[in-house]
């Protein structure tokens, strides 16, 4: 693993980061190889199963975990906006949407977020994060909840999407937000793998017509990039709502490992044929070698 020094102050005191000479020098705090990042992915242990979904409610699966085992988490929860996934305003082909998207009740909303969060301070490792995606609506509950569980909020980012439901008497929602909190504020992991990384994100999210799906499916690039700034290769990441696999696929193509929990049976097979479409490795590249365009993309 090759830790840059870009980060250090020069003699003068004057931070090095602070003009616009210093994007072509530029190195990413970590990184790695292809054979490196490899390697870290199998010599990963623990006294737990990997690589693997558990049908169950997170809550519960949660619970079995031991003390300090994940690396970080990037959570996706439902809604709770009675939202069902098959709303004609969401332009979707009903036919193609996997019943049984699991939803909370709004009134039960903030207990069931405290009750997931304060599960993850115990399991996440001393260094470790959490990535959190919320619609604006129940974000003050995600925020509150991670403030009493002791997490600390690093970033607060904003994902612009090109796609809102059309309104007649208000501002079209197009953004989510995307909460990264840490549990020491002091010591905690963050690969600065861009010169200038803003907490802005335009992300396309992606349609997929005529496939099966779950009706909240997050685009890869997006949780791509959480687990590229939040984790290392061989790393264990947590997704409690794995909806569609969408972290397990990233996690595998990534070098990363994961752990997960769906309530939902119905989406066990949509989950291993996404994840059969994945080569390990596949989404790879050592960040130093990253082009500008693929770097400046989001
Ligand atoms: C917003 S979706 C996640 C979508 C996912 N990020 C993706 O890209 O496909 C939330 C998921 O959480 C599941 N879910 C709801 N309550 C749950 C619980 N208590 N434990 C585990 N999964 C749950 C729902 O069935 C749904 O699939």
């Amino acid at each position: 693993m090759k830790k840059s020094m870009e980060s250090q102050t020069t003699k003068k005191g004057k931070n090095k980061h602070s003009t616009k000479k210093s994007s072509k020098k530029f190195k990413p705090t970590y990184d790695w190889t292809i054979s490196e990042a490899r390697a870290l992915y199998e010599s990963s242990k623990c006294n737990f199963d990997i690589d693997i979904i558990h049908y169950e409610d997170c809550i519960e699966g949660m619970r079995k975990l031991p003390d300090n085992s994940i690396d970080m988490v990037v959570a996706d929860p439902p809604f709770g906006i009675n939202f069902n996934g098959k709303e004609g305003i969401y332009n979707r082909d009903k036919n193609n949407v996997i019943e049984g998207y699991k939803e909370v009740e709004i009134s039960n909303y903030s207990e069931f977020t405290n009750r997931w969060i304060s599960e993850l301070p115990r399991i996440l490792k001393k260094s470790g994060g959490v990535w959190i995606f919320s619609g604006w609506t129940n974000l003050k509950d995600i925020l509150f909840a991670l403030e009493k569980n002791n997490l600390e909020l690093i970033n607060h980012i904003i994902w612009k999407y090109q796609f809102g439901v059309f309104t007649k008497r208000k501002f079209v929602t197009s953004h989510y937000h995307i909460l990264f909190a840490v549990k020491n504020k002091r010591n905690y992991f963050f690969n600065k793998i861009e010169h200038y990384p803003e907490d802005v994100w335009n992300i396309k999210r992606v349609y997929h017509t005529g496939i099966k799906k779950n009706a909240t499916k997050l685009p890869t690039d997006v949780v791509l990039r959480c687990i590229d700034f939040g984790s290392k290769p061989g790393d264990i990441i947590l997704d409690p709502f794995m909806g569609n696999g969408t972290t397990a696929v990233v996690c595998k193509g990534a070098y990363r490992h994961y752990i997960g929990y769906e309530i939902n049976k119905q989406l066990q097979e949509i989950i291993e044929w996404n994840l059969s479409k994945i080569k390990l490795g596949e989404f790879y590249t050592p960040y130093s070698e990253r082009t500008n365009d693929k770097r400046e993309k989001n």
